[in-house]
């Protein structure tokens, strides 16, 4: 673990490289499985990053502008609802929505506070880097690092309240488990009282749904791609990224997109700092990622299970995308946090 003073007003905590706590073992576990899957966050280097925020921008991938479009309609109400608050967030990326909050937050107090976790320290340090120069009030305290490693590394609750943050429908690419044991963490890092704001995408015609992934530039195949290159990199890899073909099906029984490498020619793969070597055969199936689409009021269930109660939820006209905002209950806080 690393404190690191990138800029006045905003320093950040490293907490994973290569040579420690990320020593992938999930990426060797995924290989052994049958079928063979990898795990996600690895699309998220440099390169990656850049790659999404271009898939972003794709006429087909419909999340990222939707949920602009309600922050946009809803930021102020979501401020009034919950107060000021220190906002920290998943996943934060490059954070151009959250600026939507920022905004709102930054119109109720006059210091606010901003604690970005990602795995991306690339992204991390260059959103951060131009919010404090955006927002005179603004203190940024980051961690690079997955949200595990953020979580038992966060600081005790703030006053005068605290909002943790997830967008995107990042949330999606967890699975069921994965959902539940994130969930049960962070209500853990969570005090009576506090708030938690959810973007999540919603089911919809599967057509739409599928062109988000299939996108006709080919960005989102060049993402998926990208994971290789990042394993390459990081654990001395061979990958051929020629010898792989994007994949992404929407799987209408489990509401969500799988996305697969699939391997186009049989072939032995080595990975020298995992002390690896495995076989694909050709058209065997790498799933590379699920995003999960959902129906609000089961997600709204699940989180009551958690003891996060339903506070408001705000939708597009299409209700294609949604944020629902939740306030941890009495008697659930992990934190000792004493309801404010
Ligand atoms: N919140 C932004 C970015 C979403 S992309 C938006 O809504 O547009 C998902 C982000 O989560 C990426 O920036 C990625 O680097 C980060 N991420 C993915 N898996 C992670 C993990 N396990 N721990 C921490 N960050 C992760
Ligand atoms: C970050 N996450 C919510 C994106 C998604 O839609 O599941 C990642 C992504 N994968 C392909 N395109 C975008």
């Amino acid at each position: 673990m690393e404190l690191v003073q990138e800029a006045q007003r905003f320093q950040f905590t490293r907490l994973s490289s290569p040579s420690d706590t990320d020593d992938g073992s999930d990426v060797a576990a995924g290989l052994a499985a049958a079928p063979k899957t990898l795990p996600c966050k690895y699309f998220y280097d440099a390169v990656g990053s850049q790659l999404f925020e271009r898939i972003c921008d794709t006429p087909e991938y419909y999340p990222t502008r939707t949920e602009h479009g309600i922050l946009t309609r809803h930021a102020a109400d979501i401020a009034a609802l919950t107060g000021p608050c220190e906002l920290v967030e998943f996943g934060s990326g490059s954070a151009a929505k959250t600026r939507i909050l920022l905004d709102a937050y930054a119109r109720k107090a006059d210091e606010v506070h901003f604690v970005p976790i990602d795995v991306s320290e690339s992204i991390l340090r260059a959103s951060s880097r131009e919010l404090v120069e955006r927002y005179d009030g603004l203190s940024i305290r980051g961690f690079s690092g997955t949200y595990e490693q953020a979580l038992a590394a966060l600081h005790p609750a703030p006053a005068p309240a605290r909002m943790f943050v997830f967008l995107g429908s990042t949330i999606g690419n967890f699975s069921g488990s994965e959902r539940a044991a994130f969930m049960a963490r962070t209500r853990d890092a969570m005090a009576v009282g506090e708030y938690f704001l959810l973007g999540i995408d919603r089911r919809k015609d599967p057509a739409i749904i599928d062109a988000a992934y299939n996108d006709g530039e080919g960005l989102t195949a060049r993402f998926n791609l990208n994971l290789l290159s990042h394993l390459n990199r990081r654990f001395h890899g061979d990958f051929e990224l020629a010898n792989f073909a994007h994949r992404a099906i929407y799987d209408t029984r489990r509401h969500q997109i799988e996305m697969y490498l699939d391997s186009l020619v049989d072939q032995q793969v080595t990975l020298l700092d995992l002390d690896l070597s495995v076989g694909l055969e050709e058209g065997e199936a790498v799933r590379t990622e699920i995003s999960k689409k959902f129906d609000p009021g089961e997600l709204t269930a699940e989180f009551a299970g958690h003891g996060l109660e339903h506070a408001a939820t705000w939708s597009d006209d299409k209700e294609w995308f949604s944020l629902l905002l939740f306030r941890l209950g009495a008697q659930q806080g992990g934190n000792g946090g004493a309801a404010r």
